[in-house]
Protein backbone atom coordinates (compact mmCIF):
# COMPACT_ATOMS: atom_id res chain seq x y z
CA UNK A 1 0.00 0.00 0.00
CA UNK A 2 2.65 2.25 0.94
CA UNK A 3 4.53 1.73 -2.62
CA UNK A 4 1.15 2.72 -4.32
CA UNK A 5 1.12 6.16 -1.93
CA UNK A 6 -1.65 4.73 -0.17
CA UNK A 7 -2.01 3.92 3.97
CA UNK A 8 -4.79 1.38 5.89
CA UNK A 9 -7.18 3.95 7.37
CA UNK A 10 -9.13 1.16 8.84
CA UNK A 11 -11.54 -2.18 8.46
CA UNK A 12 -15.05 -2.58 7.41
CA UNK A 13 -16.34 -5.25 9.98
CA UNK A 14 -20.47 -6.05 9.69
CA UNK A 15 -20.24 -8.62 13.28
CA UNK A 16 -17.41 -6.38 15.15
CA UNK A 17 -16.71 -3.04 16.21
CA UNK A 18 -13.31 -1.56 17.90
CA UNK A 19 -10.24 -2.15 16.74
CA UNK A 20 -8.29 -5.59 14.54
CA UNK A 21 -4.66 -5.84 15.27
CA UNK A 22 -4.16 -2.18 16.19
CA UNK A 23 -6.46 -1.15 13.35
CA UNK A 24 -9.83 0.58 13.93
CA UNK A 25 -13.20 -0.69 12.78
CA UNK A 26 -14.71 2.23 10.90
CA UNK A 27 -17.72 1.09 9.81
CA UNK A 28 -20.13 -1.52 8.49
CA UNK A 29 -20.72 -2.60 4.62
CA UNK A 30 -24.35 -0.38 4.88
CA UNK A 31 -22.41 2.70 5.28
CA UNK A 32 -19.68 2.45 2.86
CA UNK A 33 -20.04 6.00 1.05
CA UNK A 34 -20.27 8.02 4.16
CA UNK A 35 -16.32 6.16 5.34
CA UNK A 36 -13.63 8.69 5.27
CA UNK A 37 -11.55 6.53 2.94
CA UNK A 38 -10.98 6.45 -1.10
CA UNK A 39 -10.60 3.04 -1.98
CA UNK A 40 -10.32 -0.87 -0.41
CA UNK A 41 -9.62 -4.57 -0.69
CA UNK A 42 -11.92 -7.12 0.27
CA UNK A 43 -9.97 -9.35 3.72
CA UNK A 44 -12.69 -11.85 3.51
CA UNK A 45 -11.50 -15.13 2.97
CA UNK A 46 -12.96 -18.59 1.73
CA UNK A 47 -16.76 -17.23 1.53
CA UNK A 48 -16.71 -15.98 -2.15
CA UNK A 49 -20.36 -14.71 -1.93
CA UNK A 50 -20.04 -12.50 0.05
CA UNK A 51 -16.58 -11.48 -0.97
CA UNK A 52 -18.47 -11.04 -4.49
CA UNK A 53 -21.17 -8.76 -2.61
CA UNK A 54 -18.98 -6.60 -0.26
CA UNK A 55 -16.66 -6.16 -3.55
CA UNK A 56 -20.47 -4.73 -5.28
CA UNK A 57 -21.64 -2.52 -2.39
CA UNK A 58 -17.59 -1.07 -2.46
CA UNK A 59 -18.26 -0.34 -6.00
CA UNK A 60 -21.41 1.10 -5.96
CA UNK A 61 -20.60 3.50 -2.91
CA UNK A 62 -17.84 5.16 -5.43
CA UNK A 63 -14.17 3.25 -3.54
CA UNK A 64 -11.60 2.32 -5.74
CA UNK A 65 -10.46 -1.32 -5.83
CA UNK A 66 -6.75 -1.25 -5.29
CA UNK A 67 -4.28 -3.99 -5.44
CA UNK A 68 -2.44 -5.67 -2.14
CA UNK A 69 0.47 -7.66 -3.31
CA UNK A 70 3.17 -8.82 -0.88
CA UNK A 71 7.02 -7.78 -1.45
CA UNK A 72 7.67 -11.14 -1.31
CA UNK A 73 5.64 -11.92 -4.64
CA UNK A 74 6.95 -12.62 -7.82
CA UNK A 75 5.26 -11.34 -11.10
CA UNK A 76 6.12 -10.90 -14.53
CA UNK A 77 6.40 -8.19 -16.02
CA UNK A 78 4.40 -9.25 -18.82
CA UNK A 79 1.37 -10.55 -16.61
CA UNK A 80 -1.91 -8.50 -16.13
CA UNK A 81 -3.29 -7.60 -13.01
CA UNK A 82 -6.61 -6.32 -12.67
CA UNK A 83 -7.92 -4.34 -9.47
CA UNK A 84 -8.83 -5.06 -5.83
CA UNK A 85 -6.74 -8.34 -5.47
CA UNK A 86 -4.74 -9.85 -2.70
CA UNK A 87 -1.48 -11.52 -3.95
CA UNK A 88 0.01 -13.04 -1.03
CA UNK A 89 4.41 -13.90 -0.26
CA UNK A 90 5.94 -16.91 -2.33
CA UNK A 91 3.16 -16.81 -5.12
CA UNK A 92 4.44 -16.64 -8.86
CA UNK A 93 2.66 -15.11 -11.66
CA UNK A 94 4.08 -16.19 -14.44
CA UNK A 95 4.79 -15.00 -18.01
CA UNK A 96 1.52 -13.16 -19.78
CA UNK A 97 -0.68 -14.22 -17.14
CA UNK A 98 -4.02 -12.90 -16.47
CA UNK A 99 -5.90 -12.10 -13.41
CA UNK A 100 -8.68 -10.48 -13.16
CA UNK A 101 -10.59 -8.29 -10.05
CA UNK A 102 -11.12 -9.09 -6.69
CA UNK A 103 -9.26 -12.18 -6.73
CA UNK A 104 -7.52 -13.70 -3.66
CA UNK A 105 -3.98 -15.75 -3.84
CA UNK A 106 -2.48 -17.27 -1.04
CA UNK A 107 0.84 -18.03 0.18
CA UNK A 108 3.10 -19.88 -2.43
CA UNK A 109 0.42 -20.48 -5.30
CA UNK A 110 1.56 -20.93 -8.66
CA UNK A 111 -0.05 -19.37 -12.04
CA UNK A 112 1.91 -20.33 -14.81
CA UNK A 113 2.44 -18.60 -18.25
CA UNK A 114 -0.66 -17.86 -20.17
CA UNK A 115 -2.93 -18.67 -17.17
CA UNK A 116 -5.95 -16.33 -16.88
CA UNK A 117 -8.35 -15.97 -13.62
CA UNK A 118 -11.65 -14.65 -13.92
CA UNK A 119 -13.11 -12.47 -10.72
CA UNK A 120 -13.45 -13.36 -7.54
CA UNK A 121 -10.88 -16.18 -7.92
CA UNK A 122 -9.30 -17.29 -4.70
CA UNK A 123 -6.49 -19.53 -4.48
CA UNK A 124 -5.44 -21.58 -1.67
CA UNK A 125 -2.26 -21.65 -0.17
CA UNK A 126 0.33 -23.84 -2.48
CA UNK A 127 -1.99 -24.19 -5.70
CA UNK A 128 -0.03 -24.64 -8.59
CA UNK A 129 -1.88 -23.88 -12.21
CA UNK A 130 -0.19 -25.03 -14.77
CA UNK A 131 0.47 -23.35 -18.21
CA UNK A 132 -2.66 -21.79 -20.23
CA UNK A 133 -5.02 -22.54 -17.43
CA UNK A 134 -8.51 -21.02 -17.56
CA UNK A 135 -10.77 -20.16 -14.17
CA UNK A 136 -13.77 -18.75 -14.29
CA UNK A 137 -15.61 -16.28 -11.88
CA UNK A 138 -16.37 -16.99 -8.55
CA UNK A 139 -14.47 -20.35 -8.35
CA UNK A 140 -12.07 -21.81 -5.62
CA UNK A 141 -8.78 -24.19 -5.97
CA UNK A 142 -8.17 -25.95 -2.73
CA UNK A 143 -4.81 -25.76 -0.90
CA UNK A 144 -2.13 -27.45 -2.58
CA UNK A 145 -4.23 -28.59 -5.52
CA UNK A 146 -2.45 -29.16 -9.16
CA UNK A 147 -4.43 -28.58 -12.53
CA UNK A 148 -2.31 -29.99 -15.98
CA UNK A 149 -1.77 -27.13 -18.69
CA UNK A 150 -4.49 -25.65 -21.17
CA UNK A 151 -7.51 -27.18 -18.60
CA UNK A 152 -10.59 -25.15 -18.16
CA UNK A 153 -12.40 -24.33 -14.53
CA UNK A 154 -15.79 -22.99 -14.88
CA UNK A 155 -17.98 -20.13 -12.52
CA UNK A 156 -18.72 -21.15 -9.16
CA UNK A 157 -16.96 -24.11 -9.00
CA UNK A 158 -14.42 -25.74 -6.26
CA UNK A 159 -11.55 -27.64 -6.41
CA UNK A 160 -11.16 -29.48 -3.23
CA UNK A 161 -8.32 -29.40 -0.96
CA UNK A 162 -5.15 -31.64 -2.93
CA UNK A 163 -7.02 -32.75 -5.99
CA UNK A 164 -4.67 -33.47 -9.22
CA UNK A 165 -7.20 -31.74 -11.95
CA UNK A 166 -6.80 -33.84 -15.44
CA UNK A 167 -9.80 -32.82 -17.08
CA UNK A 168 -12.04 -29.54 -17.24
CA UNK A 169 -14.07 -28.97 -14.58
CA UNK A 170 -17.61 -27.29 -16.04
CA UNK A 171 -19.86 -24.43 -14.33
CA UNK A 172 -21.31 -25.08 -10.75
CA UNK A 173 -19.08 -27.86 -10.33
CA UNK A 174 -16.89 -29.42 -6.90
CA UNK A 175 -14.23 -31.62 -7.90
CA UNK A 176 -11.53 -33.28 -5.29
CA UNK A 177 -8.94 -36.24 -5.33
CA UNK A 178 -6.36 -37.64 -7.37
CA UNK A 179 -7.16 -37.75 -9.97
CA UNK A 180 -10.18 -35.46 -9.45
CA UNK A 181 -13.42 -36.46 -9.46
CA UNK A 182 -16.88 -34.70 -9.46
CA UNK A 183 -18.63 -34.94 -5.80
CA UNK A 184 -21.57 -32.81 -6.19
CA UNK A 185 -22.63 -29.59 -7.71
CA UNK A 186 -22.06 -26.54 -6.10
CA UNK A 187 -25.31 -25.10 -5.72
C1 LIG B 1 -13.93 -30.49 -1.74
C2 LIG B 1 -14.67 -29.91 -0.56
C3 LIG B 1 -15.24 -28.52 -0.92
C4 LIG B 1 -15.82 -30.87 -0.27
O1 LIG B 1 -16.54 -30.42 0.81
P1 LIG B 1 -17.95 -31.14 1.12
O2 LIG B 1 -18.85 -31.06 -0.06
O3 LIG B 1 -18.42 -30.56 2.42
O4 LIG B 1 -17.58 -32.68 1.24
P2 LIG B 1 -17.60 -33.63 2.49
O5 LIG B 1 -16.65 -33.15 3.54
O6 LIG B 1 -19.03 -33.87 2.88
O7 LIG B 1 -17.01 -34.97 1.87
C5 LIG B 1 -17.71 -35.73 0.89
C6 LIG B 1 -16.79 -36.88 0.48
O8 LIG B 1 -15.71 -36.33 -0.29
C7 LIG B 1 -14.45 -36.64 0.30
N1 LIG B 1 -13.61 -35.45 0.18
C8 LIG B 1 -13.87 -34.20 0.63
N2 LIG B 1 -12.88 -33.37 0.31
C9 LIG B 1 -11.96 -34.10 -0.34
C10 LIG B 1 -10.70 -33.79 -0.88
N3 LIG B 1 -10.22 -32.55 -0.84
N4 LIG B 1 -10.02 -34.78 -1.49
C11 LIG B 1 -10.50 -36.05 -1.54
N5 LIG B 1 -11.71 -36.38 -1.03
C12 LIG B 1 -12.42 -35.43 -0.42
C13 LIG B 1 -14.78 -36.93 1.77
O9 LIG B 1 -13.78 -37.77 2.34
C14 LIG B 1 -16.12 -37.61 1.65
O10 LIG B 1 -15.92 -38.94 1.21
P3 LIG B 1 -16.88 -40.15 1.73
O11 LIG B 1 -18.25 -39.77 1.23
O12 LIG B 1 -16.30 -41.33 1.07
O13 LIG B 1 -16.79 -40.12 3.21
C15 LIG B 1 -13.74 -29.72 0.68
O14 LIG B 1 -13.48 -30.94 1.32
C16 LIG B 1 -12.40 -29.08 0.31
O15 LIG B 1 -11.43 -29.74 -0.07
N6 LIG B 1 -12.38 -27.73 0.44
C17 LIG B 1 -11.19 -26.92 0.17
C18 LIG B 1 -10.66 -26.38 1.50
C19 LIG B 1 -9.44 -25.51 1.31
O16 LIG B 1 -8.61 -25.70 0.45
N7 LIG B 1 -9.33 -24.50 2.16
C20 LIG B 1 -8.26 -23.54 2.01
C21 LIG B 1 -8.48 -22.36 2.90
S1 LIG B 1 -7.41 -21.03 2.49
Amino acid sequence: LKQQGRELVGFVDDNKEGEVDGINIIGKTDNLSELDADSFVIGIGMNLKARDLVFKKAIDAGLEPVNVIDEKAIIDKTAKIGKGNIILAGSVIGHFAKIGDNCFIFSNSIIEHNCELGNNVQLAPGASLAGSIKIGDNTLIGIGANIIEEIKIGENSIVGAGAVVLNDVPDNTVVAGVPAKELRKNE
